[in-house]
């Protein structure tokens, strides 16, 4: 993937005002320094969602939804990150820098769309000239219209149809290649890789043609399907087959329904249901999760009704279980025997394959109906299996009411409670009270209080003279301090939110973010000064660090020359500061 430099992040959301962004999509009511609405995340009558034009950020106090306006378009319009770049990119004239390594990347990768492209109107112009691979369509039932939609081809028979076509010279050839299209044997002679196949192009989230599956038109003539390998453009367990279609047919994608074959998107859609997508040939990887939500908040998977549709049914439920935020549901569809949603959606029609999903198992009740299987609930141990099963997967659902009502569900059967997921929660509410009485220990630390300040206000950090008085300080938080005060010092307008942006893909992000929503008393100037003490009692503890040290090695194994200098000076300076 491109890498945009963090640099034209910053000039991006500096030039974007986020209460416009959200402004234009959600209405906001100004309530004193910041505005407010309801929020567009979850349900809600009373509004939580605030919007803060000083800090460049919006957060909702209901569901927590929280982050830019870049992260707002992610959410909101559901765009990709490189989507969500170039739709602010374009609101502000500004167009999105490509180092000159990328440029040459873009080029080759243009070329491979390129060559791909080509192929695929190879492939769909063989079809109609191919009364064979037509016959095969009309008898399956595919319509005219739905074989344009989805660019279906046919790659006719014989080792070089497509070599001829358009491997015309060595960069071609090489291009064709790397796009997969080409076997070679064992002597090292190139041939076509589909050969007397229908052909399904795979489409990346922008309708590009990155892949293919090719289908044989009888049985026995090799494997039933034939996928590209993995190539530059193509990662199977990252793309899903009919989502630029389903996107393309939708102004909001409400729910996405998961299938197994290509067969039954293309099937579906021409039927009218239209919001289906199907992995491609593998289980559904947390990759595919991730992007079945970032699409919509209801995924609908939809398998055999045999063992091994349990199976992948399970490897989906591990896959989404942890990223079910609130407001994000998953169901599962179990198929009658010999079924598919071809088969189903030609006999039963959009309404009758409809009218299965509402009955679809909710992801909560399939969850304790395949961990219970097999255990005698009515037993003590029982009940403590099940339980113990449990756990481990209960503690990967994300904080909220959803994990909850699961841990709740869990003690109604068993009578056992599930304990919260231990990491990343401790500082939310219910856990607080178990502090122990005596402040010392859990006293706020000088870095994290530093840190609050500066996420308030990040042109703070510009008031600390050198980072070095307590870079070698060995503290939490040390790195992550100085990592804040070189990005401030790069870009000292830098906003709140920009400043998180820097963050986005880390594991800090949660922890920065709660401390910029936090309220701190006073003012800017307070907070300098308090800032400021922060910082000189940090250079005294490093100052402190590095003496413990240096006596600790006199102890041990003796000063040379330089220590001893360095000791003088250090005992001179606390002196000094004393
Ligand atoms: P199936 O083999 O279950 O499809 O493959 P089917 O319903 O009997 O036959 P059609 O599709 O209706 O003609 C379902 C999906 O599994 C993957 C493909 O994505 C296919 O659409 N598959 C199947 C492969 O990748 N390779 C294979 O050899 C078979
Ligand atoms: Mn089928």
């Amino acid at each position: 993937m491109a890498r945009i430099p963090d640099a034209f992040i910053d000039e991006l959301l500096a030039r974007t005002d986020i209460v416009e962004v959200v402004g234009a999509r959600v209405p906001l009511k100004r309530q004193g320094k910041e505005y407010s609405a309801c929020c567009p995340f979850h349900d809600e009558r009373s509004p939580s969602f605030t919007v803060s034009p000083t800090k460049q950020f919006y957060h909702c106090f209901g569901c927590g939804a929280h982050g830019t306006a870049l992260s707002f378009l992610m959410n909101y319009d559901r765009l990709e990150f490189l989507d969500a770049v170039e739709e602010l990119a374009r609101r502000n004239g500004m167009e999105v820098p490509r180092d000159t390594q990328q440029r040459n990347e873009n080029n080759d990768t243009r070329d491979l769309f390129g060559a791909l492209e080509a192929a695929a109107r190879f492939f769909q112009r063989q079809l109609e000239t191919s009364d064979k691979a037509k016959a095969y369509l009309d008898g399956r039932g595919v319509d005219a219209g739905t074989r344009t939609q989805f660019m279906i081809g046919y790659a006719p028979d014989g080792f070089s149809a497509l070599k001829d076509a358009l491997g015309t010279d060595e960069r071609r050839m090489k291009l064709l290649d790397r796009a997969g299209l080409f076997s070679k044997n064992d002597r090292g002679h190139v041939y076509d890789k589909f050969r007397d196949r229908v052909m399904f192009p795979i489409h990346d989230r922008r309708g590009r043609v990155i892949a293919f599956g090719g289908r044989v038109l009888q049985k026995d003539d090799g494997p039933k399907y034939l996928n590209s390998p993995e190539t530059a453009l193509f990662h199977k367990g990252r793309e899903l087959y009919g989502l630029w279609q389903v996107r393309q047919a939708n102004q909001k994608v409400a729910r996405l329904i998961v299938v197994e074959g290509y067969m039954d998107v293309v099937s579906l859609f021409q039927y009218g249901v239209k919001e289906a997508v199907a992995t491609l040939g593998t289980a559904t990887t947390p990759e595919h999760a991730e992007l079945l939500f970032r699409n919509a908040p209801d995924v609908y998977f939809c398998f055999d009704g045999d063992a091994a549709g349990q199976r992948a049914a399970w490897r989906a439920l591990e896959s989404v279980l942890p990223r079910m935020k609130d407001g994000r549901q998953a169901f599962f569809l179990f198929l009658p025997d010999g079924e598919d949603p071809d088969t189903i959606v030609r006999q039963e029609g959009a309404a009758g394959f409809d009218a299965r999903l509402q009955q679809a198992t909710p992801l909560s009740q399939f969850f304790f109906d395949e961990l219970s299987k097999e255990i005698n609930l009515s037993t003590l141990d029982g009940k403590a299996r099940l339980a113990e099963r449990a756990r481990p997967l209960l503690a990967q659902i994300p904080d909220g009411a959803f994990g909850d009502l699961m841990r709740q569900r869990l003690t109604e059967i068993t009578g056992v409670g599930a304990a919260r997921a231990p990491a990343g929660t401790a500082s939310q509410g219910g856990t607080t009270s178990r502090r122990p009485a005596s402040g010392g220990a859990n006293k706020p630390s000088l870095v994290r209080s530093i840190i609050l300040r500066l996420l308030h206000k990040p042109s703070l950090a510009l008031a600390i003279e050198s980072s070095h008085g307590f870079s070698g300080l060995r503290q939490p938080g040390i790195d992550l301090l100085l990592e804040l005060m070189v990005i401030v010092q790069a870009r000292p307008d830098i906003t709140t939110g920009a400043l998180l942006e820097h963050f986005a893909e880390r594991e800090e992000l949660n922890a920065l973010q709660k401390l910029a929503m936090q309220d701190i008393p006073g003012d800017e100037d307070s907070w300098r000064t308090e800032l400021l003490d922060a910082a000189v009692q940090l250079e005294k503890q490093t100052l402190q660090q590095r003496l413990d040290e240096l006596q600790a090695k006199q102890r041990s194994m003796g000063l040379d020359e330089a220590d001893k200098y360095e000791l003088r000076a250090l005992l001179q300076a606390r002196i000094g500061r004393h």
